[in-house]
């Protein structure tokens, strides 16, 4: 029996129905959308369409034409970051994030001059909002924050900080990764302007779907341009979503079964599915305590975090654990840095990285028992 606790990376396994979609539209229909006006293809434009209206409702957003698809997080992370901003614009991110966010940042700067403000969060993994509000400049031209951190699962007060982004009109842009499928989000009473996901995380989806939801007004130029499959006689990209960050040929079957998982979580609720994890991510507290010479990093609080626990082992090399929890007890858990360096600096963590595990709707208690009795095993 192999256990697994990487669905921070990505989900595993998926609901059954996710998959059974992905097969079925292959083996049964298979056709572009957005492309032909014949039957299956008319079939597959409805498909896409519904997966705009179920995603758009999960996050209580009313235009299904403004959640644009992309094939996964990062993408759309650019688009909405190198659509947004300009030659010597001035942004506002955190500490926390991901190389998504921070790669494109550094990129930007280095070729067309942007200035970055990042705003440092506590030990524990939490940002001040004040140290947002007295960092804005005249020529801050998008804030961009995750939701909730990689490393250590807090969850930002996405809310206050979306509330100081609207009172100084600045585009608000948050990277939903890790919290989209198990927190309750609301781009209405969160003050969201674009919210980035990515489809195979706690959404439950395939690989190479994610996306934006656009709730606002402010121009994104798009990523790239190309075949939308209308206006084909007019030279320039389409001004209307989702044609205008639509691009090329989408991942039908993907995000048909990203369709089929966000019906899942509302089938079982995502309140329920929260308090699942939640509940899980306690348990897993409690017992990882009582493994010999560890050090757990965050706040420790189920309440504060999504599912993800980062620690290590004193005096043991976090790769070398996650090497022996596979080969020995086949468990999988990640080792390193999980693409957020400064994350590592708040903990003081950037030479060893962590351990992390990354709990999931579908494991169980006994899987932590389990990877908890082999960790006091490990150091026999
Ligand atoms: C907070 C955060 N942002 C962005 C990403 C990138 O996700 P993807 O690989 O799906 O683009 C991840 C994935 O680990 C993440 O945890």
């Amino acid at each position: 029996m192999s256990i697994y606790l990487d669905n921070a990376a990505t989900s595993y396994p998926k609901p059954r129905e996710v998959a059974d979609a992905v097969y079925n539209f292959m083996v049964n229909n298979g056709t572009s959308s957005g492309r032909g006006s014949y039957q299956k293809a008319m079939e597959s434009d409805f498909l896409i369409y519904n997966t705009r209206k179920e995603i758009a409702s999960l996050f209580n957003f009313n235009d299904p034409k403004k959640v644009i698809f992309t094939s996964n997080i990062t993408e759309a992370l650019n688009m909405a970051i190198k659509g947004i901003l300009k030659r010597g614009d001035h942004v506002i991110t955190s500490s926390l994030e991901h190389n998504a966010v921070w790669r494109c940042l550094k990129t930007l700067e280095k070729e067309i001059n942007i200035s970055i403000t990042k705003i440092d969060a506590n030990k524990e993994g939490y940002t001040n909002i004040k140290d947002i509000e007295e960092n804005i400049k005249d020529n801050t031209s998008l804030i961009v924050f995750t939701q909730a951190s990689n490393v250590l699962g807090t969850i930002q007060p996405i809310k206050d900080i979306g509330a100081i982004a609207r009172r100084y009109k600045i585009p608000f842009l948050v990277d939903a990764a890790q919290s989209a499928g198990v927190l309750p989000i609301d781009v209405k009473e969160d003050n969201i302007d674009i919210l980035a996901f990515t489809g195979h995380k706690s959404l439950l989806g395939p690989m190479g779907t994610g996306g934006l939801l656009i709730n606002c007004e402010y121009n994104i130029e798009p990523l790239k341009v190309g075949g939308t499959g209308g206006d084909s006689a007019y030279e320039y990209q389409p001004n209307y979503y989702p044609n205008k960050l639509e691009t090329g040929t989408l991942n039908v079957s993907g995000i048909i079964g990203l369709g089929e998982a966000v019906k899942f979580i509302k089938n079982k609720g995502i309140i329920n599915i929260h308090n699942k994890e939640k509940e899980l991510v306690r348990y897993a507290l409690d017992k990882l305590k009582s493994v010999n010479n560890i050090q757990i990093y965050g706040p420790q609080d189920s309440d504060k975090i999504v599912s993800v626990i980062s620690f290590n082992i004193k005096n043991t090399m976090a790769e070398e654990i996650a090497y022996t929890l596979d080969n020995k007890y086949n468990i999988m858990v990640r080792a390193g840095l999980h693409c957020a360096p400064s994350a590592h600096d708040l903990i003081g963590t950037k030479d060893i990285g962590t351990l992390r595990i990354g709990i999931g709707y579908f494991n169980e208690r006994e899987d932590i028992d389990i990877l908890v009795r082999a960790l006091n095993e490990i150091q026999i």
